[in-house]
């Protein structure tokens, strides 16, 4: 299977993302990861994202466009689940474009929709783990143990992109390049669309029964 997921900042695409995985076996590929990968090893490519991802601003199209063909290019059999790529009709042409050559397409689009009004609390309590990618909230999936990582036992950070001025900045970037995606991906009709203003595992059992049905 080949996923991509859209949905705005906070909107639970890294936290449904854990449950695909292990359900589906399907790689995980989340560019907002890489880029802070990049940026924790102080890479050419992460020096260069860091103004735009601490302003709340996309990183430009041809240094995703590259980065994530990569990724892609290694990934295994079972598929793979794209996470915050595409991010603007350019970089979803650039996508469909890529696959094309080797004969792939896109087999669903999951498109999580949350109020903007339950993005920030979501935003401002999470917690990231630094060194396995795990994804908290102070009050929503409190770790065991508060401020440390329930696998790896790393303390838990903030994302320095999580305060409130960055967030709405991220939220309006999403809405004016992110979300024509939407209606670029429907007209493909393998848009799934899901209420995920619900608990994370409400959101993931109606993933799991549409993707479910799909694969049959
Ligand atoms: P990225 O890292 O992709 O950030 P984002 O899209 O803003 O999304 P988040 O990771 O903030 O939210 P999420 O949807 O994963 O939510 P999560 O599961 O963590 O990108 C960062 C930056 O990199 C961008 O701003 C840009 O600069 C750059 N970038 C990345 N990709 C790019 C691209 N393709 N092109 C250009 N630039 C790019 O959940 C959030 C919180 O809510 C957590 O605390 C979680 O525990 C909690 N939570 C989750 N689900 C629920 C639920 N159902 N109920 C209650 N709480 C929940
Ligand atoms: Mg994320």
């Amino acid at each position: 299977m080949r996923i991509v997921l859209l949905g705005a900042p906070g909107a639970g695409k890294g936290t449904q993302c854990k449950s695909l995985v292990s359900r589906y076996g399907l790689l995980h590929l989340s560019s907002g990861d890489i880029l802070r990968q990049e940026r924790s090893e102080g890479t050419e490519l992460g020096k260069k994202a860091q103004r735009y991802m601490d302003s709340g601003a996309l990183v430009p199209d041809e240094i995703i466009i590259e980065m994530m063909a990569k990724a892609i290019d290694n990934a295994p059999a079972a598929g793979f689940i794209l996470d915050g790529f595409p991010r603007t009709v350019n970089q979803a042409v650039a996508l469909d474009k890529a696959l094309d050559e080797s004969g792939q397409t896109i087999d669903a689009v999951l498109n999580l929709e949350v109020d903007d009004g339950i993005i920030e609390k979501r935003m401002t309590g999470r917690r990231s783990c630094p060194q396995c990618g795990a994804v908290y909230h102070i009050e929503n999936m409190k770790p065991k143990t508060e401020g440390v990582c329930d696998h790896d036992g790393t303390e838990l950070i903030q994302r320095p992109d999580d305060n409130p001025k960055v967030v709405a900045k991220r939220l309006e970037t999403y809405h004016r390049q992110t979300e024509p995606l939407v209606d670029y991906y429907k007209k493909q009709g393998i848009v799934h669309d899901f209420d995920a203003n619900d608990e994370a595992e409400v959101v993931a059992s109606s993933i799991f029964d549409a993707l479910d049905t799909l694969s049959t």
